[in-house]
């Protein structure tokens, strides 16, 4: 199939991409670089039938111009979005515009070329700050943030669109993505300002930084540091194409969870992540982040039933093979 994924240099974009080439499919990459800076474009060409497009999806003009040069689109998987939460109390503006301008871009040029089904990177940030938990899918939504008030408003005008039965949608509520593929072609940039504690633990684990963190140890859990459904990349990368096929025998508009419905605490994580690998990663208590809840896990019976879908890797797979892809890096470059 012909399939168009953008956001595709990025952590989850460029996974996936890899994924769909080892299948035999087509990829057609959109990129803007604004978070990403293309280094694992290579691994996708070498990888199969891929082709690269810069471009900035917000631009109406560009966007169209694109879509009158392609061929027939199969599914669109749109990971493209900015997503750091204290960015975008910062500047609301930019997430609003760039996050749904670029949606409403892709969705006028899919119906122009009769393209119907898209896969939409939406995430956990969708339930606010629930003391219900885990989350279901039927919960209401909560936004606590202009990026999780983004991804609410792309549902909802997703959902829209599927009603007047002109698309076909699974939007995909990511819970924590981490690790990397096993054999290590594709990573988490861990030097580009990360604000996930996984390239952050990454980037102490190789020397850039002295310590990391701990926001938050007076959390009311175990050991008082905050709790999350870490879930490995490869895992959440199989939930996206269960998703595409679930799509092509289920219209309209779908939402699921991807996560392992377990959860793991800042300092559990750290400490898995130091013994089975070996490494020393010094951290220090911090007041709590801004925006941050206390936990945050899901349960993922709902993409189980539907799709068939459940996570394959434990939490030492996502500590042993995040490092094992970024451990031979050259930090100076
Ligand atoms: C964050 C976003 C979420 C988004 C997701 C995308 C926030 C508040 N939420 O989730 O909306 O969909 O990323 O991947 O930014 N931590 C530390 N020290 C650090 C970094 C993080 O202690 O240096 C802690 C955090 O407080 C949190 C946990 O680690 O308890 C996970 O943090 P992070 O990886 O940033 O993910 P979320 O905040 O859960």
């Amino acid at each position: 199939m012909n399939i168009l994924v953008t956001g595709v240099s990025g952590f989850l974009g460029s996974h996936c991409a890899y994924e769909l080439l080892s299948l035999g499919h087509k990829v057609i990459g959109i990129d803007n670089f604004s978070n990403s800076n293309g280094k694992q474009l290579p691994v996708l060409h070498s990888k199969g039938d891929f082709s690269f497009h810069e471009l900035d999806l917000s631009n109406s003009d560009d966007t169209s111009k694109l879509f009158k040069d392609l061929d027939k689109i199969s599914c669109v998987f749109h990971f493209a979005g900015l997503k750091a939460v204290g960015e975008s109390v910062e500047i609301p503006y930019n997430y609003w515009s760039n996050n749904l301008e670029s949606t409403f871009n892709l969705v006028r040029e899919m119906l122009n070329y009769d393209c119907r089904s898209m896969i939409f990177s939406s995430s956990a940030t969708v339930y606010g700050d629930s003391q219900e938990q885990p989350l279901i899918e039927s919960m209401p939504s909560e936004s606590l943030s202009p990026y999780g008030s983004t991804k609410i408003a792309i549902e909802s005008f997703l959902n829209d669109m599927c009603q007047s039965e002109s698309l076909d949608v699974v939007s995909l509520r990511y819970f924590n993505p981490v690790g990397s593929i096993k054999n290590g072609d594709l990573y988490e940039d861990p030097f580009n300002k990360p604000n996930n504690i996984m390239p952050r633990i990454i980037r102490v684990a190789l020397g850039i930084d002295e310590t990391i963190s701990v926001f938050g140890n007076d959390y009311n859990t175990k050991d008082g540091t905050a709790e999350r459904d870490y879930i490995h990349v490869m895992d959440l990368i199989e939930g996206h194409i269960k998703a595409m096929h679930f799509l092509s025998a289920n219209k309209g508009f779908h939402t699921f969870n991807l996560g392992t419905g377990d959860k793991v605490s800042v300092l559990k994580l750290i400490d898995t992540f130091e013994s089975l690998n070996n490494v020393n990663i010094p951290y220090k208590m911090a007041p709590r982040r801004d925006g941050d809840v206390e936990i945050c896990y899901c349960d993922p019976s709902k993409a189980l039933n539907s799709m068939d879908w459940e996570c394959e890797y434990t939490l030492d797979d996502m500590c042993l093979d995040s490092w094992n892809a970024v451990k031979n890096l050259d930090i100076k470059k």
